[in-house]
Parts: structure tokens; C-alpha cells; sequence
């Protein structure tokens, strides 16, 4: 059934890479779309796409963002959560400060993104909200720990939201992408200067650079996108690409030792 959840979709984290695919399928859709930027301001809507303002780390602007679409469309039907922040280094290197901001946008404010929209998807008994995970988010990344951590917590919350929420109409479900060239790493954080890990921490980073530079387009993400809007019982999640899908059937099959064996090898350098 086309429209299942509602015509109203808010896509945070809309102005580049996933979410800027994520809104442009859906409006090709027949979705009436909000998306999201930091730098957006709400003067600037077209009735094509809605681009507002709003920061995951800033309550203020998710609360006003939630309560403007409201107050036009009376409900939110499918909310897709984009927002990512990178931080690569030792975990040795990294202060607690620098760790709570990676978590800030990661888990806290995609979190608090739900919390502001579930209520009222709860009252109308339907909703979809499908959070943008990472293949981080089930293989610990040596030097992109926290990244790492703030995933596998975003995996482990909306999970939780699943088992809350189960008889409530409303449904959540992970997307799993692996590297994309996108825009994600012009905000990346890189901790390796005067550190006894440099070598290896460089050796990691560059290949996660590499990797992604020769990565998929963004788009990737839509065959997910669609699989998972057309279910009526959505899947908890959907790792993207044939690749990656191998890799997360092998992570499960092979021993735990050997899947840290091949990680090593491949980021950990010597
Ligand atoms: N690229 C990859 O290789 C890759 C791999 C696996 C998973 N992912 C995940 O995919 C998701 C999307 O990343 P992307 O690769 O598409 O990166 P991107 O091109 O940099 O897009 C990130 C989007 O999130 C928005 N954003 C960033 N920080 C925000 C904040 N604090 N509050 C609100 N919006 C914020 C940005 O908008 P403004 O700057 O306009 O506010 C932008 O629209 C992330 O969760 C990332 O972890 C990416």
C-alpha cells in the first residue's frame, strides 16, 4: 500500500549525501517532503521541497522544526534521520568532551529527534521512522571508535524504540550503509598528531578516505529506502549493498577472532 504510513515525510539532515537522496526519491514518490539543514531558514520553503531549519544538538530548533510542520500538515508520517559526525583517532587520544560530541549528534540528538516526533505518530497510530546506521554499527572500526560506539548505540536504541513502541501503529527500522562519497567527511575530526599511534591511526583513516572516495553514490540507499517502505512489518534493519550484506552474513558465521584478525589487517597497518 503506497502511503502507508501517511503523505508527510520530514527528512533530518536533508541538504547533502543520504538525506538529499532519501528527500529527492521521496518526492519523486508523491510524498509532500520537509527536509532539514543547519543552515536553513524557514523562509525558504518551496511547495516542491521544504528545507527548515534544525540541529540534532540544539532541542530548541528540533521542538520549532516538529511543531512548524505540524501546525501546516496536522501529522508526520515518515521521519528519516541522516545526521552523522565523525571523529578518527585513538581512544587513548580522545577526551571524554570530544567523545560526548560525536554521541551529541549520533545518539543523543537522533534520539531526541524521535522523541519529539513519536508522540504524535503515536496518537495517530501509524508512523515510520527509519534511522541511518553505518556498517560501524555492527564491526568495531579500530581509530573510529567512537563513530563506532555512537552507531552500535543507535542500532541498540532503535531496536528498544521497536519493542516500546510495538503496539502502537508505529515502526522503526536501521539502514546500514558501508562507505559512500558523500559529503560526510568535511566535518570529520582527525586525531593523530603527536601520537605514539600516529602510524597506525593514519594508515586507518586513510584507507576509510580512500574507501569512501571511491565508494557508491548516496543512492545506493534507495533500493533500502523502497524494501523498506513497502513492508507492512519492517525489517529492524538493512545493511546496504551486496559487499557489505556479505560482510554482515560473515560477521555472523566466522569466529569473532578472526573477523578482529581481518579487521586489524585491513586498518590496524602493522
Ligand atoms: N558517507 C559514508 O561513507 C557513510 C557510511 C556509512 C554511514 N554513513 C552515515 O550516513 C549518514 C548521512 O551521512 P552522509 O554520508 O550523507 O553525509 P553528508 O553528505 O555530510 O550529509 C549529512 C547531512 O546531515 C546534516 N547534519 C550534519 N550534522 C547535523 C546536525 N548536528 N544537525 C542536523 N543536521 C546535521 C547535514 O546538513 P547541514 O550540514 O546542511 O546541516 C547533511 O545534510 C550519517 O549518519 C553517516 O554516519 C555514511
Amino acid at each position: 500500500m503506497k502511503f502507508r504510513y501517511g503523505k508527510v515525510a520530514l527528512v533530518v539532515g536533508a541538504s547533502s549525501g543520504v538525506g538529499k537522496e532519501c528527500a529527492n526519491y521521496l518526492l519523486e514518490s508523491g510524498y509532500k517532503v520537509y527536509g532539514t539543514s543547519r543552515k536553513a531558514t524557514f523562509d525558504n520553503s518551496s511547495n516542491m521541497l521544504s528545507m527548515i531549519p534544525l540541529d540534532v544538538t540544539d532541542e530548541s530548533t528540533i521542538k520549532e522544526a516538529v511543531d512548524y510542520i505540524l501546525e501546516k500538515e496536522g501529522g508526520i508520517g515518515v521521519l528519516i534521520n541522516c545526521p552523522g559526525y565523525g571523529l578518527a583517532g585513538a581512544i587513548e587520544d580522545t577526551s571524554i568532551e570530544e567523545a560526548k560530541r560525536v554521541f551529541d549528534t549520533n545518539f543523543f540528538g537522533i534520539m531526541n529527534v524521535c522523541n519529539f516526533v513519536l508522540p504524535h505518530m503515536r496518537r495517530q497510530r501509524k508512523g515510520l521512522i527509519i534511522n541511518i546506521s553505518s556498517v560501524a554499527g555492527f564491526i568495531s572500526l579500530p581509530f573510529q571508535s567512537m563513530y563506532s560506539a555512537s552507531k552500535y548505540a543507535l542500532e541498540s536504541l532503535t531496536e528498544s524504540y521497536r519493542m516500546e513502541v510495538s503496539n502502537s501503529g508505529v515502526k522503526f527500522s536501521l539502514i546500514e550503509p558501508g562507505d559512500m562519497k558523500t559529503n560526510f567527511l568535511r566535518e570529520y575530526v582527525i586525531k593523530s598528531e603527536n601520537s605514539d599511534y600516529k602510524e597506525r591511526c593514519d594508515h586507518a583513516v586513510n584507507k576509510m578516505i580512500k574507501d569512501e572516495q571511491n565508494g557508491p553514490e548516496p543512492r545506493v540507499v534507495i533500493k533500502e529506502l523502497k524494501h523498506i517502505l513497502k513492508k507492512k512489518n519492517p525489517p529492524i534493519r538493512r545493511i546496504v549493498g551486496l559487499d557489505y550484506k556479505m560482510i554482515g552474513i560473515l560477521k555472523k558465521l566466522l569466529p569473532a577472532k578472526f573477523v578482529e584478525f581481518v579487521i586489524i589487517k585491513m586498518y590496524g597497518g602493522n
